[in-house]
């Protein structure tokens, strides 16, 4: 199945729910005496399905059944989408009819319509919770684990504490680099504090690096105060100011007042040599930045703030003096390692001699990127065994021609985008391969089918759309 597919799949469901739940829906259900508990229960085994997308999405790369069931949702959820929109209409109509009477809309309403079939409706309801009520069983003899409801692909805020004895792969080279800027003393440099921008695709190893960095022995002693922030794609000023001062005094902080965390902060790296991390940062929004940029001109020269993003416009708007390091691909051999080790679980690969020429061939298609050696070695481990490797191997998942597949190591990167930025990029699968798009015209089909979220008013939503834009 198809990456975009999941992606959709996951939207149209969360958009069929609050369908569902909408005072348009509810009154329509009250006043032609319907039952909407039916449509309630839709709703819940909908998002009990939602619940374990992400699972399904991950495991159908090495379980050919997972991927069968992928396949069963789509149709049953698009059986469902149509249903739910038929009702939706009909709701439209009866509020406009109700509310406008002959105004043009309802004039439109009225003669495009099919005539709305009342009596089957339960039983369409009634059938379709059957099939999902089914595909909700599968998933539990599938083993498919669900995250908390509408949150699925949210993160673990990552930290700096790694593991002991965390074994990373082919970063010498540029911790070597970055860590020589990290220890310049900026004597010279007009500006207090340095940032040193780290940007790559998702999963290309940013993070890692920043806490390869962070927690460097002669790193630590260089800086009179260290702290980590996670950011990620929702910025709130108030939360980074807070953790920023928390990590530094290594106490809570239960005062959520802007202008009290801000002196706080400041008195805190006043005339102090600073490192701060802000990892996963996406805000663009240049005045967010200047009032937190404003509070680090109160360190002492030397100081650095190592920010790690996907963009590289929030590179642009960050870096000062430091110019911008773009995080490499690891190298096949680098990405064989990293897969053995999660393969064999830390034993030798010389274990399994049988596995290690295709284990090379598998790791080349991760095309260099550790998160996607990462998984597949943890997937693999579950089964080491060489007919099952080669499966893997041979199976059609890898293969680009297919209008509609993504390389495994994309399709990892691009599960671990914030849900609302999967659906925008997955509508733009709509388009040829060759098709060139202009923006606006996207940001306004992203709007029609509700994508961007709701704002005061039109303009404001096509600002938001131009965000996800980039
Ligand atoms: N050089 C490496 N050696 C070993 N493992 C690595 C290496 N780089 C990354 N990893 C592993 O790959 C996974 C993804 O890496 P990381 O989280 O650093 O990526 P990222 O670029 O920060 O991704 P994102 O943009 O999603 O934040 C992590 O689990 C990490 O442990
Ligand atoms: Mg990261």
């Amino acid at each position: 199945m198809a990456l975009v597919g999941e992606a959709l799949l996951s939207g149209s469901i969360k958009v069929m729910c609050d369908k569902i739940a909408s005072g348009q829906f509810m009154d329509f259900f009250r006043a032609r005496r319907l039952d909407h508990s039916l449509v309630d229960k839709l709703k819940v085994k909908l998002m009990t399905l939602h619940a374990v997308l992400n699972d399904a999405e991950e495991k159908q790369i090495v379980n050919r059944a997972v991927g069968m069931w992928l396949d069963e949702l789509k149709h049953a959820v698009f059986d469902a989408e149509d249903l739910v929109d038929e009702i939706d209409t009909e709701a439209s109509r009866r509020k406009a009819k109700d509310q406008t009477k002959k105004t043009q809309v309802w004039n439109f309403l009225s003669t495009s319509r099919k005539p709305f079939n009342y009596k089957g409706m339960n039983g369409r309801i009634e059938v379709l919770f059957n099939k999902l009520e089914d595909l909700a069983n599968q998933k539990d003899i599938l083993g498919l684990r669900g995250g908390v409801v509408g949150k699925v692909s949210q993160r673990t805020p990552t930290t700096s504490v790694v593991e002991d004895g965390f074994c990373t792969y082919g970063r010498d080279g540029c911790k070597e680099k970055l860590k020589a800027l990290l220890l310049l003393s900026d004597n010279e440099s007009s500006s207090n504090f340095s940032v040193v921008p780290i940007v790559g695709m998702g999963g290309v190893g940013k993070t890692t690096l920043a806490q390869l960095l962070y927690n460097d022995e002669q790193v630590k002693e260089h800086f009179d105060s260290n702290a980590w922030v996670c950011v990620s794609e929702q910025y709130e000023g108030l939360r980074v100011i807070k953790t920023l001062i928390e990590e530094i005094t290594k106490k809570p902080c239960d005062i959520l007042e802007m202008n009290y965390l801000e002196v706080q902060l400041r008195q805190q790296l006043m005339g102090k040599r600073f490192l701060l991390v802000l990892d996963d940062l996406w805000n663009e929004n240049y005045g967010d930045w200047d009032r937190l940029r404003t509070l680090f001109t109160y360190g002492a020269k030397g100081s650095k703030v190592i920010v790690t993003t996907r963009s590289r416009r929030v590179a642009s708007i960050v870096h000062n003096t430091i110019p911008i390091h773009d995080l490499e691909k690891l190298s096949d051999e680098d990405c064989w390692l990293l897969l053995a080790k999660h393969a064999f679980r830390n034993e030798n690969p010389g274990a399994h001699p049988d596995l290690v020429e295709i284990g090379k061939e598998i790791a080349c298609k991760c095309d260099g990127l550790p998160l996607a050696a990462k998984t597949l070695g943890g997937l693999l481990s579950c089964n080491l065994d060489y007919k099952e490797w080669n499966h893997i191997l041979n199976s059609n998942l890898w293969d680009p021609p297919h209008a509609d597949s993504v390389l495994p190591s994309l399709r990892l990167s691009y599960h671990y985008l914030p849900t609302y930025l999967k659906r925008c990029f997955a509508y733009c699968s709509i388009f040829s391969k060759d098709y060139e798009f202009e923006k606006e015209n996207v940001i306004l089909l992203w709007m029609a089918e509700g994508l961007v979220p709701q704002a005061e008013n039109e303009k404001a939503m096509e600002e938001v759309g131009a965000e996800k834009f980039t």
